[in-house]
This record gives structure tokens, C-alpha cells and sequence, in this order.
């Protein structure tokens, strides 16, 4: 027998009872006469004693133990003298009678404790040493909670998990598409499913009615924390049902797992408009932890004789509560500096500040301290604030904007730790226009919908028209991050066509890519819609946390790089020719 008991279950009520554990050598600890070991598994930690009155030999052996060495253990519970209150098993100790090295272990190249002083490569090489640590096997056990979770609440409303191949042709969802040779048809390539979107719709089209499905899609796009090349989702398809239905329904799912996981009660989501998103946040994702909203000053601030703004597009300003004081000039010409770097690309930034002594501000001479008081006027700005104004075009200002509104809620602290705040953006464009390409996008995806109203002017309309179109689209947000998007999906055909032949693909082309599901589309497609949820992102926004890393037990690195395994590697010329791929020969091994 391994273990009577793991190592987070005995307390003071077993002193005296004999126990066999089993684990890794988590510290060692050596004063003289005494030797202590914490013994740590999955469920938490132990502390051995080794006495040398007791048993001398048995001492020395435990001295040489090196960490992370695997252990089995049997001894007597009984009670600490000095007592860990931080810890559930800090009571007792475990008086070692004999000790059995199951495995030795080479010396880890980093601590396994709560903050480690690994480096992120490092980690991911030994992954499975980071694994062990406490902080790492919480998140990899919540995230298995959260799917058993997903599953049940969406099975109790009828859905049902349907698994889609992985060996495909490209999805259009805007990334690049990781391929795989096929080696029985030499020259032609599978793609990885960059989502499950088309075959979710021909589930539909195949009488499902409600499909679900916890899935790996695989996208070659840049990464960031919140990006990797493999990352799953819970993915979402319902027939017969308005965009109405689809928002209940995973408001429901979403609010069911905060409960089941975190125990929170999340209220009714907010809904808005991806346009007043724009407006008020300068993005689509606003993080609504914090008010900060943006006013626009083109009214009041033009035509005042300050070039910059008279010329510009766009002026508009957020206010910083209680920041007047807080902000020397100094500080100022450092914020102005950060908002200047090239990943944000500021030109300047104008200061109006509401202090004791009156107004101040950078554009002071340009603006009577009327005027300045009338634009605080329109933030419900009191003695103590500062406004933060920007200008230029429209478009690139509100970027700058939400970067500078994110960065001063960090810095006065107002994105809280265990605030939740969801929402609902509604209506997004179908198309974007891309002046480098000079084609649309589309903004979601070929298969959204435009909105009812919008399907007229879609089918008939100039281009200018196809700008202004909206769609059945929506993404589920908290905290800032883009939880989940979806979409009713056209089920119409020639509609379908039309989007294509927008999209820029000729009939061939659009045949020869999607003629599947459009075939489909002619046998009785279904009205349906559907949404898919990043899954690594939501546990890491349940967590608090920014990386979705730590949540995935083996992700890779920002190069798309297994450290662990060293993937990807070269293969084999053999291998090559097999599947008929034909590389410079200096790249074969
Ligand atoms: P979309 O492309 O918006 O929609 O993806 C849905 C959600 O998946 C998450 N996500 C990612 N998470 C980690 N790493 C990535 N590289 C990554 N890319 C996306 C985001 C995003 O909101 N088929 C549609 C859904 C639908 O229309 O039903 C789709 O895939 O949280």
C-alpha cells in the first residue's frame, strides 16, 4: 500500500493512529538533533520528523534526501509543539518509523514553491516540475471543474456534444491556417480547424437542433498572453432561435459557473452597442470595472485658435479623478512619453487640471479658464481632477484613448481584484473595409448575418452602404477581455452568395471553398445561430488573471515553441518524401 491518507487529511483528531504517505520531498529542514521534511502530493502538504534519539540510522538517511525525492513514509501522528496555523495539517507531524526512497530526483533547475524562481522558458522545459507546484495544479484542477460545469448546464438544456474532425479544410476565421500533409493524396494539405463553424452549421442543417463542444481549434496567429496557437473553446451552435435566445442562454451558462466555481452571483448583463462602445470607450471590449467614460470636445474645443485641435477630427478626453494633485509636470511629461511610443503612437497629450488655485492646463493659453471650466462641466468635473485630452483622427484617437483610460485605471488602482463586470456588445459591422487589401473583411465571420433591417440595402446597396451595415453579431466581455463572440448565421443562399461575392470570392472560388455548405444550405437549413467562448480565457478571467498560460498544462511560448517537447522540429527526408513535399535540400535533416 502507498498511502492510509493523502497529504492534506490528517488532524489533531488522529494523533496516535499509525499512517503510511506517499510524496515528493517538497523542504528539508536539519537542526541537529532533528530532521523535518514537508511532504507534499496533489492535496497538500505534511511535515515528517525524524528524531535521532529515536532512531539514528533512519536520521542520517533522511539528512542525504534531496529535493523532489518520491518518498513513502510510515509513522505516528502526533502533536506539533509549534504549530502552523497557515496550514490545514499545521497541528500535527508525522513521527517517521520507516522510510522508503521510491525514486531519486536530480536537484530541479527551479524552486517548486507558491513564487518560483523560474523564468517563463524555463518553466514551460520542465513543465512537469512547474506542474507540481500548488499555484499551477489549482489552475489545471479549476479548469477541469469549469467543463464538468459547462457540461452539465448545457446538457440540462437539451444540448448535445457532437465531436467535429480536425482534419479539414480551412475555416475562414480571419487567421492564418496550421496545415497538414496528407500523404495518401500527395500535394494536397488538411487544415486545422481554426473553429468548428461549419460543420456546428451543417449539424444544424442535420436536425441536432442544440450542439455543443469543449474543443481545441488552432489558429497561426501572433501571439500574446492572451493568445496561443492551440487553445479551446466552448463552442455553441442552437437552431431556431433569435439572437434573444442565444444571449439568455449563455448569460445563463455564464452565471451558472461563476456560481458552481466561484460562488459569485452575477446580476443581469449590461448590453451596448458596438457604436457607443466606440464612442464612449474607444473599444469593443470595454472594461467596465471602472466609469472613466470619454467625452467628446469637438463643440466647445474648436475654433479657439489651438491648431492642433482646430485641424483635428476628433477631440476627446477622459478625467482622472482626483489625479490634479497627483500629476507634477514631471509626471505629465512622463505619461506623454508613454503614450508616444510606437505601439501607441500619440502625438501629444493636453492636461486641463481643477485645482485649489484654479485651472491649469497645457493649452492654458489658448482657452480662457472659462472655457476650461466649461468642458469640465461636461465630465462632472470637481476640484481635484484632471482631464486628459487627446486629438487627431477619429478612429486611431479612440485606440489611444481606451490605451490611456486602461492605464490610468491601473494606476489608480480601480480594476479591483473579485469584481466581475460582464457585458454584452451588440450589432457589430458585418464588414470592415481594408485600404491596404482594398477588399472587406469580414468582421466576424462570412457566415454572419446582417441585421433584418440591414438585408435590403446588403443585397442592393452602393458600396459606401455595405460600411454602414450592421450584423446579428455579439461578443460576451468581462473585465476587458473578449470572452466569447457569435452570431445568427445567414441560412439563406443566395444571401450567402452575396456576402461571399463582397467578401471579394468569385462563384468559382466560393464553390470550390465552401460548395459543402452552401449545397447544405438547399436542403432545408434551419434559422440558427451560435457563439463560441474562449475557454482558457474565461478560467483565467474567473482567476483574475491576465495569461492564459497557466491555465493550459502544456502551452507554448510567445514563438508558438513547445519548450518541453522542442516542437516545431525538422523531420525526416524520408518522412518528406513520403508525403510528397519537396523542401531546399539544406533545410531536410
Ligand atoms: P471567435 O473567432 O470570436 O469566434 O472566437 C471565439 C472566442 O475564442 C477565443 N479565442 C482565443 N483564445 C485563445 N487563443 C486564441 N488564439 C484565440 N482566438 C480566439 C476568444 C474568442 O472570443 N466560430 C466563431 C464563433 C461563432 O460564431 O459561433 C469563433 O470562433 O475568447
Amino acid at each position: 500500500m502507498y498511502r492510509t491518507h493523502k497529504c492534506s487529511e490528517l488532524r489533531i483528531e488522529h494523533v496516535g493512529q499509525e499512517v503510511t504517505l506517499s510524496g515528493w520531498l517538497a523542504t528539508s529542514r536539519d537542526l541537529g538533533g532533528m530532521t523535518f521534511i514537508d511532504l507534499r502530493d496533489r492535496y497538500g502538504i505534511t511535515q515528517l520528523l525524524f528524531n535521532m534519539d529515536d532512531d539514528a540510522d533512519l536520521c542520517g538517511r533522511a539528512r542525504k534526501l534531496g529535493r523532489e525525492f518520491v518518498l513513502r513514509i510510515t509513522g505516528v501522528v502526533s502533536e506539533r509543539s509549534s504549530k502552523n496555523p497557515n496550514r490545514p495539517t499545521g497541528d500535527i507531524e508525522i513521527q517517521v518509523k520507516t522510510l522508503e526512497v521510491l525514486n531519486a530526483a536530480k536537484t530541479p533547475p527551479f524552486t517548486i514553491e507558491e513564487n518560483t524562481d523560474g523564468g517563463d522558458d524555463l518553466r514551460m522545459k520542465y513543465r512537469y516540475l512547474d506542474l507540481r507546484r500548488d499555484k499551477v495544479q489549482k489552475n489545471i484542477i479549476f479548469r477541469s471543474n469549469l467543463a464538468l460545469e459547462t457540461r452539465k448546464y448545457l446538457t440540462s438544456q437539451d444540448f448535445v456534444e457532437v465531436e467535429t474532425p480536425f482534419l479539414i479544410k480551412s475555416t475562414p476565421e480571419g487567421a492564418r491556417d496550421f496545415v497538414v500533409p496528407s500523404r495518401m493524396n500527395k500535394g494536397q494539405f488538411y487544415a486545422l480547424p481554426q473553429s468548428p463553424q461549419t460543420f456546428k452549421q451543417i449539424l444544424m442543417v442535420g436536425g441536432l437542433d442544440k450542439y455543443f463542444q469543449i474543443v481545441k481549434c488552432f489558429r497561426d496567429e501572433d501571439l500574446r498572453a492572451d493568445r496561443q496557437p492551440e487553445f479551446t473553446q466552448i463552442d455553441c451552435e442552437m437552431s431556431f432561435v433569435t439572437q434573444e435566445d442565444i444571449l439568455n442562454t449563455f448569460e445563463g451558462l455564464t452565471k451558472h459557473l461563476f456560481k458552481a466555481t466561484l460562488g459569485k452571483e452575477l446580476g443581469d448583463f449590461p448590453r451596448m452597442f458596438y457604436d457607443d462602445a466606440m464612442k464612449l470607450y474607444g473599444s469593443d471590449k470595454p472594461d467596465l470595472r471602472f466609469d472613466m467614460q470619454f467625452v467628446e470636445l469637438n463643440d466647445v474645443a474648436k475654433g479657439k485658435g489651438f491648431g492642433v485641435f482646430d485641424s483635428a477630427e476628433l477631440v476627446v478626453g477622459i478625467c482622472a479623478k482626483g489625479q490634479a494633485t497627483e500629476y507634477s509636470n514631471k509626471d505629465i511629461k512622463k505619461l506623454t512619453e508613454w503614450m508616444q511610443r510606437p505601439q501607441i503612437g500619440a502625438k501629444g497629450l493636453v492636461y486641463v487640471k481643477f485645482t485649489a488655485d484654479g485651472v491649469k492646463s497645457s493649452v492654458g493659453k489658448f482657452y480662457s479658464d472659462e472655457d476650461l471650466q466649461a468642458w469640465g462641466k461636461l465630465y462632472g468635473a470637481e476640484e481635484g481632477d484632471m482631464l486628459l485630452v487627446l486629438s487627431g483622427e477619429t478612429e486611431k484617437t479612440r485606440k489611444r484613448l481606451n490605451e490611456l483610460r486602461l492605464e490610468m485605471g491601473r494606476r489608480m488602482g480601480l480594476m479591483k481584484e473579485g469584481d466581475f463586470k460582464p457585458l454584452w456588445v451588440l450589432d457589430f459591422p458585418l464588414l470592415e473595409w481594408d485600404e491596404d487589401s482594398n477588399r472587406f473583411h469580414a468582421m466576424h465571420h462570412p457566415f454572419t448575418s446582417p441585421k433584418k433591417n440591414d438585408v435590403e440595402r446588403m443585397l442592393n446597396g452602393d458600396h459606401e452602404t455595405m460600411k454602414a451595415l450592421r450584423a446579428d453579431a455579439y461578443d460576451l466581455v468581462i473585465n476587458g477581455v473578449e470572452i466569447g463572440g457569435g452570431s445568427i448565421r445567414i441560412h439563406d443562399r443566395e444571401l450567402q452568395s452575396k456576402n461571399f461575392d463582397l467578401l471579394g470570392f468569385t462563384k468559382e472560388e466560393a464553390e470550390a471553398q465552401f460548395g459543402f455548405l452552401l449545397g447544405a444550405f438547399e436542403y432545408g437549413a434551419p434559422p440558427h445561430g451560435g457563439i463560441a467562448f474562449g475557454f482558457d480565457r474565461l478560467c483565467a478571467v474567473l482567476n483574475g488573471q491576465n495569461s492564459i498560460r497557466d491555465f493550459i498544462a502544456f502551452p507554448k511560448n510567445n514563438q508558438g515553441r513547445d519548450m518541453m517537447i522542442d516542437a516545431p522540429s525538422p523531420i525526416h527526408g524520408e518522412q518528406l518524401e513520403e508525403l510528397g513535399i519537396d523542401l531546399k535540400k539544406e533545410e531536410v535533416v
